[in-house]
């Protein structure tokens, strides 16, 4: 088959890496990057490290309203689409990148494949949300990280095209942790010492459009005692900024970190505390205890297993939590085995992804005929 991946921002690029690899071993991949994420930090340090290659399209779209960015995706998309004409299109996550690539597939009828689908966290107010939402309805194969993904596409009555497959950040962090521990000079560059400082981040537009939100998170770290290293994105610096909040010392706000140093980094911290998707799922991955900056997660399994408190924004409440949380022993394996990208590709390589005779969606035929598409 012909595939166009869709990427745009930090943790698509993560995860492409291991997926591209598989299915370009029985397929014709094309890398699209929107250009919703641009600094280099931001972007191009995923290519470099995690030898992902180089797109094929970078549609440079840069910053902007979720309007007007959503909108320049599905308008340079489609022409890429319309010259390519590949047999499938695979979004992930839940960005606008997601959004915009799955519509312009879905408006010239080729069929989508959204990995991380049917993650839900039932508030409309985030962007994700909406993202998340419709990009899973226009999909006609659907790769779930989670169990509790299957139930929510099902409550919405998605039930064809769905797999569990667990999840490809999961395979990321096998193939790259041992590269990281050998390449990574974090620790000493900061001088820190294992297991005696907290990592955190923050970048959810709840927490930092929210000048009273972000206001109370900084507030919880300047008053816990231990040294905080905090790799800020752009947006959560611009937001310090403008509403002039600042650190005490034993919070460190650096630029952000590149992937090996921030395996590093969480692998060796006491504690994460993060709105962070990927990062909630990494801290359950390296077994670091993890406190969730927000009201609700996605991964509520990760809370269930007992290894991530939602704790919200209230100084007391994360505070107390800070002092105290401590997991159990144990750790189910929610996310799978780190074969994620392979079960993709695998279910992949039965044939071209089909729509129904009747057009109707979700009504996928993979067949195994050769030269058959849609
Ligand atoms: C986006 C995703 C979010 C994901 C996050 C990963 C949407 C709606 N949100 O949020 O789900 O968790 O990426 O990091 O798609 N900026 C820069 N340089 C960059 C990129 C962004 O300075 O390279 C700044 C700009 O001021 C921009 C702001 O960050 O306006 C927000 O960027 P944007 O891509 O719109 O959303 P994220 O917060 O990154
Ligand atoms: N990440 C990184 N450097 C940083 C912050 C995050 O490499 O400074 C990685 C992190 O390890 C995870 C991914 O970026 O793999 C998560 O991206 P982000 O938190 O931006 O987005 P989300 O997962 O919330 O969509």
């Amino acid at each position: 088959m012909k595939i166009i991946s869709v990427v745009g921002a930090r943790p698509e690029f993560i995860q492409a890496a291991p997926l591209s690899r598989e299915l370009r071993k029985h397929h014709q991949e094309l890398l699209v990057h929107t250009g919703q994420h641009y600094d280099y930090l931001m972007s191009q340090t995923f290519f470099d490290e995690l030898r992902i290659p180089a797109p094929d399209y970078n549609l440079e779209v840069g910053s902007g309203s979720h309007g007007r960015q959503t909108a320049e995706i599905l308008s340079r998309m489609e022409e890429v689409l319309l010259k390519e004409k590949p047999d499938l299109v695979i979004v992930r996550g839940d960005t606008n990148s997601t959004l915009a690539g799955a519509l312009a597939a879905s408006k010239l009828h080729i069929p989508a494949a959204h990995v991380e689908a049917g993650e839900r966290s039932f508030d409309r107010r985030m962007p994700e949300e909406i993202n998340r939402l419709v990009a899973d309805r226009l999909s006609d194969l659907l790769f779930c990280v989670s169990h509790a993904a299957l139930g929510h596409l099902a409550a919405e009555g998605i039930t064809s095209g769905v797999h569990w497959v667990g999840d490809v950040m999961l395979d990321a962090m096998h193939a790259n942790r041992p590269i990281a521990r050998e390449k990574s000079k974090v620790l000493e560059q900061l001088q820190l010492v294992k297991g005696a400082y907290a990592l955190v981040t923050v970048h959810r537009a709840a927490n930092t459009d929210d000048p009273q939100r972000l206001a109370k998170i900084v507030s919880a770290l300047n008053a816990v005692d231990e040294t905080v290293i905090f790799p800020a994105h752009p947006r959560t610096r611009k937001a310090l900024a403008d509403l002039g909040l600042e650190f005490k010392p034993h919070v460190r706000l650096i630029e952000p970190v590149g992937y090996f140093d921030m395996m590093i980094l969480e692998e060796n911290a006491r504690l994460i505390a993060t709105d962070s998707g990927g990062v909630q799922r990494e801290a359950y991955f390296m077994r670091v205890p993890c406190l969730t900056l927000r009201d609700e997660t996605e991964w509520v399994e990760t809370a269930q297993a007992g290894w991530n408190l939602l704790v919200g924004v209230e100084p007391e409440q994360v505070l107390a939590a800070w002092r105290s949380f401590t997991p159990p022993a144990d750790q189910p394996p929610i996310f799978g085995d780190g074969n994620a990208s392979r079960k993709i590709a695998g279910i992949l390589d039965a044939g071209p992804v089909r729509f129904a005779p009747d057009g109707r969606r979700n009504g996928i035929i993979t067949t195994k005929e050769p030269g058959v598409s849609q």
